[in-house]
C-alpha cells in the first residue's frame, strides 16, 4: 500500500478487517499536523477506507476515529448510548491521563462542565442558560458588540495599512465580549486571557510560552492549576452576583437552581469555564479565518463588498473550514451495532468535527471556500443534546465585525505566512500578517 506519494506504508490498526497505514495514525496524533492542515489527508483516506477505525497505538488507550458525517451526526444524536462523560475528552494519552486521575479524586474532568455532563444531569444544567443565548435575548447586546467591533477597526485602522490580524483584531476581540457579557472589569481581562491559552494552549509550546513541549504530566499540572485559578476568580464575581444581581450571564449562573436548590460550586465554576473557554479561542479562530480566506480570495472579497447581506454566509463558511473544535469523544455506554460494526461497552470514540466537514458525500467541493455555500449544515458547532449554547453570540459576534470591517476595507493581502497552533484539540489561526487599504 502506498500513500497519495507514493511511498510505502505500514499496517497497523484495523477496522472491519480494513487495515490502517501508520503514517494515517501518525498524522492523527501529531499536533503539528493540525496546524499545517496535513491532518485532512488523515481524514479523507478514514473516511474513504475505514470510517470507525479502531486506533491501536503505544501511550494511548485504543479508540475509534469516527470521521464521517453522517456517523458523527448520528453518535452525537444518540447521546444515551454515547456519553460525553464517562471517559476523558478530549484524547489524551495515557501518561496525562493517569495523572489526571491521581490529582483529581479518580475523575477524568478537572471542571464540572455542561459538557461533560450526560444525562440526567446534563439537560438541567444546560436549561439554566439556553435562553440566555437565543437570539432573541442576544439582540440586546446588539449595541453593546457593536462598539467593541468599531473599537477593534479603530485599532486596526490606525496601524498604517499592517497589522497581524489575528493577534490585533480576532483574538481580543471575542474575550472582550465575554468578559462584557459577565461583566468582568477591563483590568482584569489580562488574567482571563492568560487562564484561557493555559487551558487550551498546552500542546504548543509557543502558546504556553514554554520552550519545549510540555511532558504529559507537566501538561495535566499546568492544567489543574489553571483551573484553580479560574475557580478563585470567578467565586469572587458570583459572591457580588448573589448580592448585587444584574442583567447578565453572571447573575443568571450566580443564582442557579436545580429542582429548587442552588446548583452548587462546582457547577457554577464549571459553567463559568466553560462559557470563558468556549467562547473565546473558537471564535477568534473563525474571525481570522474568514479574513485569511477573503484575502486569498480576491473574487469573494468582491462579492461580499458588493453585496453585505452574504456575511452571515462568509461567517458560516468560515467556521466550517476552520472547524476551531477538531474532535470530541464520546464513550459507548452499552454493547451496541453502529454503522454495521460491533461496538463494546466503554468503547472510547473521536468525534471528527473538522473531518465530517470536508465530506464529500454532504458538501459539494468541500476543499473550496465558498461565502455562498447553501446550505452549509457544518458540524463545527457539534450536534444533538450539546451542540454550543453559544453558537447564536458566536456568530452574532463575527457578523458584526464584519459589518463593521466591510463597510470600511478596500483591499486586503496576505504580508507572510499565517501560523496556526499546534493542537489535536482546539487549534487553527494565530498569527495572520496582512496588509490593508481603508475607503
Ligand atoms: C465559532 C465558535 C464556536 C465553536 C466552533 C464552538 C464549538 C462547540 C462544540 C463543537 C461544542 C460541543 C458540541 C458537542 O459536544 O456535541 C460546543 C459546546 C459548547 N459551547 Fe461552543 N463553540 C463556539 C462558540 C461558543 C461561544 C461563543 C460560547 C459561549 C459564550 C460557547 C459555549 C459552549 C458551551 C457552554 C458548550 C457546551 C454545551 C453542552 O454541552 O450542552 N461556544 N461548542
Amino acid at each position: 500500500m502506498t500513500d497519495g506519494e507514493g511511498h510505502e506504508m505500514a499496517i497497523i490498526a484495523k477496522c472491519r478487517n480494513i487495515a490502517v497505514p501508520e503514517q494515517i495514525v501518525d498524522l492523527l496524533l501529531d499536533p503539528t499536523a493540525y496546524a499545517n492542515d496535513r491532518v485532512l489527508q488523515a481524514y479523507a483516506w478514514l473516511r474513504e477506507n475505514a470510517p470507525l477505525a479502531v486506533i491501536e497505538r503505544e501511550g494511548f488507550d485504543p479508540f475509534r476515529v469516527v470521521t464521517r458525517y453522517a456517523d458523527i451526526r448520528e453518535i452525537s444524536r444518540r447521546n444515551d448510548q454515547f456519553h460525553a462523560g464517562a471517559r476523558f475528552n478530549p484524547l489524551i494519552d495515557k501518561a496525562g491521563a493517569d495523572f489526571i486521575l491521581s490529582i483529581n479524586d479518580g475523575s477524568p474532568h478537572l471542571v464540572d462542565s455542561i459538557v461533560f455532563m450526560d444525562s440526567p444531569r446534563h439537560m438541567p444544567h444546560r436549561l439554566l442558560t439556553q435562553n440566555w443565548f437565543m437570539p432573541s435575548n442576544l439582540r440586546k447586546l446588539e449595541d453593546r458588540i457593536r462598539v467593541i467591533a468599531r473599537d477593534a477597526i479603530d485599532r486596526m485602522a490606525a496601524m498604517d495599512g499592517r497589522c497581524d490580524f489575528a493577534k490585533d483584531v480576532a483574538f481580543a476581540y471575542p474575550l472582550h465580549v465575554i468578559m462584557s457579557i459577565f461583566g468582568v472589569p477591563a483590568h482584569d481581562e489580562p488574567i482571563m486571557h492568560r487562564l484561557t491559552q493555559d487551558l487550551f494552549g498546552g500542546q504548543d509550546p509557543e502558546v504556553t510560552g514554554a520552550f519545549h513541549a510540555l511532558d504529559a504530566e507537566a501538561y495535566a499540572a499546568n492544567l489543574h492549576k489553571t483551573v484553580a485559578g479560574f475557580s478563585d476568580y470567578f467565586a469572587a464575581l458570583s459572591a457580588d452576583r448573589r448580592a448585587n444581581p444584574r442583567d447578565d450571564l453572571a447573575t443568571v449562573i450566580a443564582h442557579g437552581q436545580i429542582r429548587g436548590e442552588p446548583i452548587g460550586k462546582s457547577a457554577e465554576t464549571g459553567y463559568y469555564i466553560a462559557v470563558a473557554t468556549a467562547g473565546h479561542d473558537t471564535t477568534s479562530i473563525s474571525t481570522a479565518t474568514a479574513m485569511e480566506q477573503l484575502a486569498l480570495n480576491p473574487d469573494q472579497f468582491a462579492k461580499v463588498q458588493a453585496n453585505p447581506s452574504l456575511i452571515p454566509c462568509l461567517v458560516d463558511e468560515a467556521i466550517r473550514w476552520a472547524t476551531p473544535i477538531k474532535h470530541f469523544m464520546r464513550s459507548a455506554a452499552v454493547d451496541t451495532e453502529f454503522a454495521g460494526e460491533q461496538l463494546k461497552a466503554n468503547e472510547w470514540l473521536m468525534l471528527c468535527y473538522a473531518s465530517g466537514n470536508r465530506d464529500e458525500t454532504v458538501f459539494d467541493a468541500p476543499e473550496r471556500f465558498d461565502i455562498e455555500r447553501s446550505p452549509n449544515p457544518h458540524l463545527s458547532f457539534g450536534y444533538g443534546a450539546h451542540l454550543c449554547i453559544g453558537q447564536h453570540l458566536a456568530k452574532l459576534e463575527m457578523k458584526i465585525l464584519f459589518e463593521e470591517l466591510i463597510a470600511r476595507i478596500a483591499s486586503v493581502s496576505l504580508d507572510g505566512e499565517a501560523s496556526k497552533t499546534k493542537s489535536w484539540f482546539i487549534s487553527g489561526i494565530r498569527c495572520l500578517p496582512v496588509t490593508f487599504t481603508l475607503k
